[in-house]
This record gives C-alpha cells, structure tokens and sequence, in this order.
C-alpha cells in the first residue's frame, strides 16, 4: 500500500501524543546509537532527536512516500528505507522505537523477540499500537467491505494485524527482558471539522481499501462507509467529534 504523508499529518498533534507519552516511560539516559522503526513523515523521530540530541538516530520505514517528507523534516537523522520484516539490527541498539507500526507488521511473536535480540545490553525496546480494531472505525470497514461483490477484490489485502491482549504480549517478551512496562490509554479525541472519522481513517486503516478498489466501486464503497460512520459517530452541536481510541503501550529492558 502506498502512503499520503499529507492525509497522514492532518491529525498530527493526536498521532504524535502517544509517541510522547511512550518516549517519556524510557529510562535510557545516553544512548549511543537509537531508531525510529516506521518512523513515517519523522514526527516521532522528531521527538526522539529532541531528546537523546548526540546519539546516532536512525529513521527506518518501508514507504518512499513518508522517507521523502521525514528527510524535508530537517529532523538530525539518517534515513533508511527497509522492510521491517526483513530487517534486523546489525548493532546493538540502546533503544528501538515503534510508535502505531507494528500493527501493520503481522507475527508478533516473532517480530517482538527478534527487535529484543538488537538490543545493546540495558536497552529498552518501545512500541506503542492502537488497540481498537474493535471499534466501529474498524468494523464498518470490514461489514461494508463483505457487503457486496466487491468482497472479491478485499481478498489478501495488506491490512492491520489485529493487536492482542496486554497479557499476550507480557508473555512474548519476558524471556527477553530484565523488566517490562505496560499500559493502556483510550483518548476520548475530541476530533474538529466534517467528517473527522472519515478523515482520520483515510489517513490510516482505509487505505489498502480504497487502493484495492477502481471506479465507480470506490466511490460507491466510500460512500457506504461514510454513512455507516456518520451514525456511530454523530458531530456534536459543537462542531467536535468524540472518537475514543484506546492504544497498548510497552517497554521492555533487555536483559
Ligand atoms: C502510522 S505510521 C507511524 C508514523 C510515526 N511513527 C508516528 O509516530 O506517527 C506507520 C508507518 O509504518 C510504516 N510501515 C508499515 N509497515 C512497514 C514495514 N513492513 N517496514 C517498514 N515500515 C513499515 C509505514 O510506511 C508508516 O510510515
């Protein structure tokens, strides 16, 4: 699937508070060498050079599209177009990074030990993850996506792998780690302007579906979508739209 930094960033002030959050539970206090896995348009790489200004940073992501607006970002760091699931750390990283990525990268239970195995000594390895697949943002997609014919272009598409329980991932990476932080936050986002469930999604979740789909199929899909969001998410008098997000934070300190 390609990636629209613009779409991406309309919301950027709620997509990067949970980096911020995440970032501020990591006790590394001079890292030598960090990265930023999926680091997207480089707003939470941002953060990460803000805070450790003279380790080597490292901004990794799979879409040409975000690398190209992360280097226009200026953030100090080095930029590397890789597929996380290919790729493995070939020095021991002081902190590894993964703010809203891994969702879109399946098998955690091996994704997780083989990020903890790049770790330097003392390393934390931070992920955060929405947890929300659940929710009507989510499930509309899927319901409208299976309604009609076009379910047969939906099949095998690039979609987000369900995250699990905090329970599951405890369990993941205790072998690995000499401590773990865990913990849940929902945002009740309080989302300005017309159809900002509509907007947020097409920034994220509803691409592969949109990209799976040609003329006039798209439209009459989108459509669909958007009335079914409409009623789950209705725009208060005041203009806002509440959208509850619930997102999984951890970090885990290598042995
Ligand atoms: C939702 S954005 C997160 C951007 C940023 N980290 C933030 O905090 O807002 C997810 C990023 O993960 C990247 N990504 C998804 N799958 C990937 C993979 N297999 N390898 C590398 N990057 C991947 C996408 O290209 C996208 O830029």
């Amino acid at each position: 699937m390609t990636w629209d930094p613009d779409s991406y960033l309309v919301f950027e002030a709620e997509r990067t508070r949970p980096a911020r959050e995440l970032l501020a539970r990591i006790a590394v206090q001079h890292p030598r060498c960090v990265a930023d896995l999926g680091c997207g348009p480089g707003n939470s790489t941002a953060l990460l050079a803000a805070r450790w200004p003279d380790a080597e940073l490292w901004g990794i992501d799979s879409s040409p599209e975000m690398l190209a607006t992360a280097r226009a970002s200026k953030v100090a760091a080095r930029w590397l177009q890789a597929d996380l699931t290919q790729w493995s750390a070939q020095t021991g990283y002081d902190v590894l990074f993964a703010n809203a990525t891994l969702q879109w990268i399946g098998d955690h239970e091996q994704l997780l030990p083989r990020l903890m195995q790049g770790l330097a000594q003392g390393g934390s390895l931070a992920v955060q993850m929405p947890r929300n697949f659940d929710e009507p943002s989510h499930t509309l997609i899927r319901s409208v996506a299976r309604a009609k014919a076009w379910a047969r272009s939906f099949e095998g598409i690039g979609a987000t792998t369900p995250v699990g329980s905090p329970e599951k991932y405890f369990a993941i990476l205790e072998p690995y780690a000499a401590a773990i932080d865990l913990w849940e936050t929902t945002y009740v986002q309080a989302l300005e302007g017309e159809e900002a469930v509509y907007r947020w999604m097409s920034g994220t979740g509803l691409r592969p579906f949109v990209q799976a789909l040609r003329e006039p199929e798209r439209t009459e899909f989108l459509d669909e979508y958007r009335a079914a969001l409409a009623t789950s998410y209705p725009r208060r008098a005041s203009g806002v739209t509440l959208f509850p997000f619930r997102r999984l934070f951890m970090v885990a300190k290598a042995r």
